[in-house]
């Protein structure tokens, strides 16, 4: 097919490799257009024994067959009209549900890194619009496409058996029109690209907005979204337009161009009857099978458009399913671990021009200890125990559990092993027990119960009039941040892991709900190696040791006691606190 580059071509496969197993359906499809312009020379054949039979021969029959045969051909040409609307429609609908389920399912499997490189709106938008472009073009582009060129292709050659002379006259503005064809795919690829890239922003915006409604209410910042929104919108409308245009210009100008080969045409087939060479009747036949030729050229063309919109769409789509998943780590088993955790000269950099997050970072954890972080904000806290799921992996040491590089432990039973409370809570729309059993899916209610109390859930839980079958709401804002934080730790409790990483799990909570957050961790807590980050002193001061962070380095390690009577850093941070 002249109008698609490699690339494209092969993109457009992979999305006809989706539709493949659902030809049945496709061939049903095709099966009731052609039944619908059956339909009509049927009835020129209707009209023909109507004149013939009750004109001509005044056959008595005729006043039942003509209504009949009226009521037959509408009975057949409503089936075939039925089927080429639904069976389309069902394959269009089949491809996008499978290429949607691969595109999330891939999006669940991305490394961490991916999500810190890619807006996760862009993803969105991908997932919801991209993907319904991708319909057309797996579909309907394809049947018109096949039945077009066969007929552009039977016309010719029936063009060439009558006058191949004339016929290669004709032939003469081919190759422009073909030019013609890639350049308007060109374009139209180029601004669905574009479209679609708007179409992403137009959701960041939107997200945004809908998600921090209330900081835009309380800082009356409504004036400024809305003029973010219209440039992104404008973009989207302008990008739109551009496409538009081409659409509307392509036709014309394939028409024109297939006027000017027919006024060739007739310039010679006109001279050719003045001097004898052609009879009326042979050239009335080739100018009427060069006049069929263009309705379906017109189609091919008109199909670029949703084609090359597909294919966009279609590398959009395979540009992420293209992207490596997570590593899924050696073969080494790990069903329980006892919890030692030793970070052996650890370094990390993000990104090369802003220099190294971590530096050369050694400790070692015993089974069982709680080992508090504190340092400022930015200095690398979270960077460290995100190592541990192996959200990120060192650039150089390594971090071992119970001895061994956790690389080589299957990921999933690695994480197996951690349980993680942080500041932003993700709480899924969906009542607290379920929430509370999110990660242990198979968890019977006993268990549940047990790890709602641990965490004291269950003292709110009481007050609601359905208790843990109550929804949370999106995102959990039916709850108080409190409450939250201990459907996050009861989640933890019933995970039951060896190893617990709290992420500023505390910073958000006042005094009461951090006193209750507080007994409920130290339920969690208890008999589990723990990394505790915290942002209030206080809450670490328990801690069996405390490592003080500073710009990527461990700079001061011991207990509470030992670190304020060496008067460093710690001993600074504890005195900004208490001056507040
Ligand atoms: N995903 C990321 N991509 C690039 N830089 C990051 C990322 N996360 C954190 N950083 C940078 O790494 C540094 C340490 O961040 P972080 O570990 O979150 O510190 P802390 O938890 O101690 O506040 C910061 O300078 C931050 O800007
Ligand atoms: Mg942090």
């Amino acid at each position: 097919m002249p109008p698609l580059d490699a690339g494209a071509l092969r993109t457009y496969l992979r999305l006809l490799a989706y539709a493949r197993p659902h030809w049945p359906m496709f061939l049903l499809g095709v099966l009731g257009m052609v039944l619908f312009a059956a339909v009509d020379t049927g009835f020129a054949v209707l009209v023909k024994m109507f004149l013939d039979g009750a004109f001509v021969e005044r056959d008595p029959r005729m006043l039942l067959y003509v209504p009949a045969g009226i009521i037959v051909l509408f009975l057949v040409r409503g089936v075939g009209d039925y089927l080429s609307v639904y069976a389309p429609g069902w394959v269009g609908r089949q491809v996008i549900k499978s290429i949607r389920h691969d595109l999330f399912e891939r999006y669940l499997q991305l490394p961490v890194t991916f999500f810190d490189r890619n807006g996760v709106a862009q993803l969105l938008s991908r997932l919801t619009y991209n993907i319904e472009l991708v319909a057309e073009a797996a579909t309907n582009a394809i049947t018109f496409i096949i039945r077009d060129t066969l007929t552009v292709i039977g016309l010719l050659a029936y063009l060439l058996y009558l006058n191949w002379k004339l016929t290669l006259f004709a032939l003469a503005v081919a190759p422009v029109i073909v030019g013609l064809i890639r350049l308007t795919s060109r374009l139209f690829r180029r601004y669905s690209m574009r479209i679609q890239a708007s179409m992403g922003d137009v959701t960041r915006v939107a997200k945004e907005s809908l998600e921090s409604q209330r900081v835009i209410k309380v800082f009356n910042a409504e004036a400024r979204q809305l003029d973010a929104f219209e440039a992104v919108n404008e973009h989207n409308r302008a990008s739109y337009m551009k496409l538009i245009t081409v659409k509307a210009v392509s036709n014309p100008v394939v028409q024109m161009i297939a006027a000017l080969g027919l006024a060739a045409v007739m310039y010679v087939a006109i001279r050719d009857v003045l001097g004898a060479g052609l009879t009326v009747g042979e050239f009335t036949s080739f100018l009427a099978a060069l006049l069929l030729v263009t309705a379906p050229l017109r189609r091919l063309v008109g199909m670029v458009g949703p084609l090359q919109q597909g294919i966009a769409a279609g590398q959009s789509v395979f540009e992420v399913l293209d992207q490596a998943v997570e590593d899924r780590g050696g073969d080494v088993p790990l069903a329980r671990a006892r919890g030692e955790i030793e970070y052996r000269g650890v370094s990390f950099t993000y990104d090369r021009d802003k220099g190294p997050v971590l530096s050369d970072i050694s400790f070692t954890v015993a089974p069982g200890e709680t080992v508090a972080i504190v340092g400022r904000s930015g200095s690398g806290k979270s960077t460290l125990v995100s190592l541990l799921p192996r959200f990120h992996d060192p650039d150089t040491g390594a971090v071992l559990i119970d001895g061994i590089d956790i690389r080589r432990y299957r990921l999933r039973e690695l994480r197996n092993q951690l349980a993680l409370v942080s500041q932003d809570v993700v709480l899924v729309d969906d009542t607290i027990r379920n929430n509370i059993a999110f990660s242990t899916p198979g968890a019977d209610a006993a268990a549940v119960q047990h790890a709602a109390q641990a965490a004291h859930v269950l003292e709110f839980s009481d007050e609601l009039p359905e208790g843990l079958e109550t929804p949370v709401g999106e995102r959990g804002t039916l709850l108080s941040g409190g409450q939250r934080q201990r459907v996050a730790i009861a989640r933890a409790i019933l995970k039951d892991a060896p190893i617990v990483i709290l992420d500023e799990a505390t910073s958000a909570l006042d005094a009461e709900s951090g006193h209750l957050v507080q007994t409920a961790l130290g339920e969690l807590l208890r008999e589990r190696t723990t990394l505790v980050i915290a942002h209030r002193l206080s809450t670490v001061e328990r801690a069996d040791r405390i490592l003080v962070m500073d710009e990527g380095r461990i700079v001061e390690s011991g207990t509470h006691a030992a670190l304020l009577a060496a008067g460093g850093v710690y001993a600074a941070l504890h005195r900004m606190q208490f001056s507040v």
